[in-house]
């Protein structure tokens, strides 16, 4: 079958969305906005997708029967996480329209190919090793360094698959990620801040690029972003430039989010990507005259990009399964908040179960009033230490 990639999908279409999470659920709002209908793949039924979704198609990821059916239903197919399994998605990209393609994901599974791919762009990562045996590590620490992490090459997120390695005694544990395969050695970055950019891509190499978020994390897992980010306005327009390389080189097409570390003498590093919607913006539903979600939308169906002006500063929080007994008791209070929440049943501690959204009339104000807040009380102390 001869597939084009730069069909133009029409509001009535369906979008198939592998994936049922809130980054699903958020594709899914922003497009039925536009009309479009929603098909959602995923392992169980009511899932934050699945509650707004038209068709629910239950299976797993990697279940060929069941990306079918999803296909069978769907104009255009796209992903809402990274962790689907990539040789499924490259067998469907044969038989349906799924504009991304299947090498981004390949790509950005393997943190391997993720910072080749990065480098080849011509952009600068923190110096890192690839890493496959215990006796590997030994030899390659000696060219990194103290202090350094140890990151799985695959299936980390939220921290999870990575060992931060200060001495020598740290490396015998290094052993446990090995036993899960290759892993990578990065070099510790004493970065002054951790930034984002996202960049959207059409086909036709049209690309619109969302303000540089600023983002804090607590135990590696995203508290704030804060935009405009805190940086130089020069700063800024490097990173813009570093994510507009790496889309080019990659002949994005879809969403990309760019994890950079900013050092204090104005180096920038990327960290990682992300082909999809991104945590880091999930500001610009409000802050922005196109979201994040809308804009995706708009790539991969082959309409015009939308602007990615901000309308105002913005602080955006997460809602971890911990936070919500107090967010509730605070609701009244919160009217000129944006409240968002998923729709999960079970709220687990470090779970993300929603985020809140403030637009002020400069981030210190917003940061303010997120302080005086008691939801994120267990948090502070943490931001501190
Ligand atoms: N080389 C590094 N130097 C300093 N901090 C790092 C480094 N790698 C990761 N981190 C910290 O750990 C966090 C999580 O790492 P990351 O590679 O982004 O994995 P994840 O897939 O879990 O998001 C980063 O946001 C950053 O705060
Ligand atoms: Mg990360």
């Amino acid at each position: 079958m001869m597939i084009l990639f730069n069909k133009t999908i029409l509001p009535g279409s369906t979008i198939g969305i592998v994936g049922g999470g809130q980054l699903g659920r958020m594709l899914a709002l922003a497009a039925k906005a536009q009309g479009f209908r929603i098909a959602v793949l995923e392992p169980a039924s009511d899932s934050p997708c699945g509650q707004v979704a038209d068709v629910e198609v239950i299976g797993a990821y990697d279940d060929r029967e069941a990306i079918k059916k999803l296909a069978e239903v769907s104009d255009v197919i796209t992903y809402e996480f990274e962790n689907i399994d990539a040789e499924t998605l490259r067998w469907i990209c044969d038989q349906a329209y799924v504009p991304q393609g299947p090498d981004l994901l390949a790509i950005t599974q393997d943190r391997i190919k993720e910072k080749a791919a990065i480098r080849e762009a011509g952009v600068e990562t923190a110096p890192y090793e690839v890493i496959e045996s215990a006796e590997d590590l030994i030899f390659k620490m000696n060219k990194i360094g103290y202090p350094a992490v140890l990151k799985t090459a695959r299936g980390g997120y939220d921290g999870k698959g990575q060992l931060v390695i200060k001495s020598e005694q740290d490396l015998a544990e290094g052993e446990s990620l090995l036993n899960h395969g290759a892993c990578v050695l990065e070099k510790w970055i004493r970065f002054e801040k951790e930034i984002s950019v996202i960049v959207t891509r059409k086909p036709n190499g049209e690309t619109a690029i969302f303000p540089v978020g600023e983002n804090i994390h607590v135990e590696n897992i995203l508290h704030q972003t804060i935009v405009p980010a805190r940086i130089s306005t020069g700063l800024q327009l490097r990173a813009v430039e570093k994510a507009q390389q790496i889309a080019d080189s990659l002949g994005l097409v879809g969403i990309l989010a760019v994890e950079m570390f900013v050092t204090e003498d104005g180096n920038i590093y990327i960290n990682e990507l992300a082909p999809r919607p991104h945590n880091s913006g999930h500001y610009s539903i409000e802050a922005c005259v196109t979201s994040q979600f809308e804009q995706h939308i708009r790539a991969i169906c082959n309409w015009p990009l939308g602007s990615t002006e901000l309308l105002k500063p913005v602080v955006m929080v997460n809602l971890l399964g911990e936070h919500l007994d107090e967010l509730y008791k605070e609701i009244p209070a919160l009217t000129d908040w944006k409240i968002h929440l998923y729709g999960k049943k079970e709220a687990k501690i470090k779970r993300k179960m929603g985020h809140v959204t403030l637009l002020r009339d400069s981030v210190g104000e917003a940061l303010a009033e997120v302080d005086a807040s008691s939801i994120w009380n267990g948090v502070k102390e943490k931001i501190g230490g």
